[in-house]
């Protein structure tokens, strides 16, 4: 079915070649992994929801000047994106501890971190994904100085943005992984963001109930993935009872 040829398969999304030079088509998979695919399952509907969050977040950061690799939904499953070319550095940003931070520094999840915490991780599944430094990141050459400084200060505009954006739909954002890629064009290299923003990438706990909204609902086997990611959705005003509605909004969520 698929004659595109296929420039990159990772293990949630599969890069294929776009209809223009410097265009790729990318498509969201079913298949969730964690721990560096030792788990792996297919989970039906997370492909579609994937693609429709991280559009309209990559949409809404674009419109506060935000640059990303997004040019247009195709399908219920593919978006049309810039062609970049990836750092090889995973950009993680933190507000609550959680996950891999809670049990590196023995804090309890759900702590308040005395401010946001950006960490940088290589990416790499042999060596599953490790922490390095700036320090290791200019000296094997993945990013030079000026390059980690314009990396660090989008992901804390994102993690600003994005933050807001769900208190306003009653979830907290823990923490989040996003990355980078340069552009080429006219002579000049800019840093954009790059892969998704969704649920598979983030921590979001609901605010009154801490409810986890997030692919940890998979690495911790909580079951109920595709309807809390459909919650997501639905907050942000993408769907309206399994009904995709265009462009409503969020939805905004007061405390009682
Ligand atoms: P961690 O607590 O496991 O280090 O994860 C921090 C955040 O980064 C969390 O929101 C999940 C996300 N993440 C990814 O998107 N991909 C990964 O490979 C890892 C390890 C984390
Ligand atoms: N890198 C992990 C994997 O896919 C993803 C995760 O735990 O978020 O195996």
């Amino acid at each position: 079915m698929n004659r595109r040829r296929r420039v990159y398969e990772g293990k949630a999304k599969i890069l294929y070649e776009g209809p223009e030079p410097g265009t790729l088509v990318q498509h969201f998979k079913d298949d969730a992994t964690a721990f560096n695919a030792k788990k792996h399952d297919t989970i039906e509907g997370k492909g579609v929801l994937n693609n429709r969050i991280s559009e309209f977040i990559f949409l809404k950061l674009g419109d506060i000047g935000v640059p990303t690799h997004f040019m247009k939904r195709l399908n219920m499953r593919e978006q049309l994106i810039r062609e970049v070319e990836i750092i090889p550095v995973e950009v993680v940003v933190r507000n609550v501890a959680a996950g891999s931070l809670s049990k590196r520094m023995g804090l309890d999840e759900g702590t308040q971190l005395p401010r946001s915490i950006v960490e940088f991780y290589y990416k790499s599944d042999e060596l599953d994904d490790p922490m390095v430094s700036e320090e290791h990141i200019t000296a094997f050459g993945w990013a030079n100085p000026q390059e980690i400084d314009e990396m660090m200060a989008l992901a804390l505009r994102v993690n600003d943005f994005l933050t807001g954006l769900f208190l306003g739909i009653g979830i907290r954002l823990i923490d989040f992984k996003c990355e980078f890629g340069r552009l080429y064009e006219n002579e000049i290299m800019r840093i954009i963001l790059a892969d998704e923003i969704s649920p598979d990438c983030c921590r979001l706990w609901d605010v009154e109930t801490d409810d986890k909204m997030d692919k940890d609902r998979f690495r911790r086997d909580l079951g109920g993935l595709v309807e809390a990611y459909q919650e997501v959705a639905r907050r942000l005003g993408l769907f309206v009872e399994n009904r995709p509605s265009e462009g409503s909004g969020p939805v905004l969520v007061t405390s009682k």
